[in-house]
């Protein structure tokens, strides 16, 4: 296996994902799960995956989370390669890092299990791919890229339609083969198109080795856990004044309007509701987490019900923070909006956000 240094320390993960590929029992695949195991993999895909990657597994339910039942994905890139997604993420895109190491709530053993179950569903055997670089004409890529991939994938591997290919983790993360097995059959029941016919080998190689070019090394943060602040520090501003929010379609709230009440030191709860793991790594000052995960009774349990104002914000854009609105509002709090641009649009406005390790704010202090 040609992993890079850093998943050395990763060893106890891989080592369990990496055993069902062990050439002996490469035929038998993995053994299959129990049933009370798979009921358990099939609830904790339901409540963390199933917002963006629909219930049937299919994709495109939100942010354009790709489809987790093609073949195609299954047979190059199981398990190890999808266990490691759904642990470390692909930072920079709504896809957040679920390992308890980043700050995620699934174990090493929960996240397997998932992997395993997604194999089973899927119903596809992995195949043997070669490890180790595919040797191509990066500057032949290049030119295939521009032409044949940018449209979807974006021009700087930034994603749209398609994954962000130059996102740095998922390429510290992803062997050369598993590219190129893309790029050569797609992915059944996706916008991604099997390229086999349409390219020479050599351009294959090309795009694969110029998409390998644009690494520049590993970048998924270092493990860190930061405990979330105290309940009596969930109110910003606790003895100001209510913000006065004019919300569109009687939902959201625009970046510049909770900017400049945040500025005007109004009293409001801020609602991160991505993966607890997102929130560690950068959000909004003051936010506190609430993923779209966790049950009605478990965010309204941290949160006040006197009519204080709750901003709900997640990736990209409003997904899993309208899921949470819908909760509190059920749950009778209708002072809350949802932030319309969401924390990525928020960053590429210009406002600030604070990395998770910054004091939270503690009542009663400025
Ligand atoms: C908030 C939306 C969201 C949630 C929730 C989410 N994902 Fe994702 N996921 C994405 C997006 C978007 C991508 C593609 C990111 C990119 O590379 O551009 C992705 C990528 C992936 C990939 C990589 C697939 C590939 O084609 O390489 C896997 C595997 C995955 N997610 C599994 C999961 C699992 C399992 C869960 C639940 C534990 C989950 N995701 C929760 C949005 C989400
Ligand atoms: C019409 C839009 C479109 C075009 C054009 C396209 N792709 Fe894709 N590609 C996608 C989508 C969508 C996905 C995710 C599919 C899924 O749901 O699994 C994807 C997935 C991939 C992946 C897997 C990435 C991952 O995170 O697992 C690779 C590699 C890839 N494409 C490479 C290419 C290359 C190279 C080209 C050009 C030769 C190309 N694509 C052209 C839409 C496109």
């Amino acid at each position: 296996m040609n992993l890079p240094p850093k998943l050395l320390c990763l060893a106890p993960l891989l080592a369990l994902a990496l055993l069902p590929l062990r050439p002996a029992q490469a035929q038998e695949g993995p053994p299959p799960l129990t049933p009370e195991q798979s009921t358990a993999a099939a609830a904790s895909y339901q409540q963390y995956c199933a917002l963006c990657h629909g219930p049937d597994r299919a994709g495109y339910a939100n942010d354009h989370a790709p489809s987790l039942k093609s073949p195609q994905l299954f047979a190059a890139g199981f398990p190890y390669i999808i266990g490691e997604a759904i642990a470390y993420g692909r930072p920079g895109t709504p896809m957040g890092g679920y390992h308890e190491e980043v700050g995620g709530p699934l174990s090493r053993k929960d996240i397997m299990l998932l992997t395993m179950w997604l194999g089973e569903q899927a119903g596809t055997a992995p195949i043997e791919l070669p490890d180790g670089a595919v040797a191509g004409d990066v500057a032949l890529g290049a030119k295939v890229y521009a032409e044949s991939c940018a449209s979807c994938h974006g021009a700087q591997g930034e994603g749209g339609t398609g994954t962000a290919l130059g996102n740095a983790t998922m390429l510290a993360l992803t062997p050369d083969a598993f590219i190129r097995h893309t790029v050569e059959n797609g992915r059944d029941g996706t916008p991604m198109v099997a390229f086999r016919d349409k390219l020479s080998t050599e351009q294959i190689d090309g795009v694969t080795a110029f998409i390998r070019s644009r690494s520049t090394g590993w970048n998924a943060p270092e493990p860190m856990r930061h405990a979330p602040p105290a309940l009596d520090a969930y109110v910003i501003n606790p003895d100001a004044p209510a913000p006065e929010f004019a919300l569109k379609d009687g939902l959201y709230v625009s970046a510049a309007e909770l900017d400049r009440e945040l500025k005007a030191k109004k009293r409001m709860v801020l609602l991160d509701t991505r993966v607890t793991s997102m929130w560690e790594r950068a959000h909004i000052e003051g936010a506190v987490p609430g993923p779209y995960y966790a049950s009605r009774e478990e965010v309204m349990a941290n949160l006040p019900t006197d009519g204080t104002w709750i901003v709900a914000y997640c990736e990209c854009p409003r997904a899993a923070a309208e899921s949470v609105v819908r909760k509190l509002r059920e749950g009778g709090l209708t002072n809350t909006a949802v932030l319309w641009e969401g924390i990525q649009g928020w960053v590429s406005l210009g406002y600030p956000v604070v990395p998770g390790n910054a004091a939270p704010k503690v009542a009663g202090q400025p």
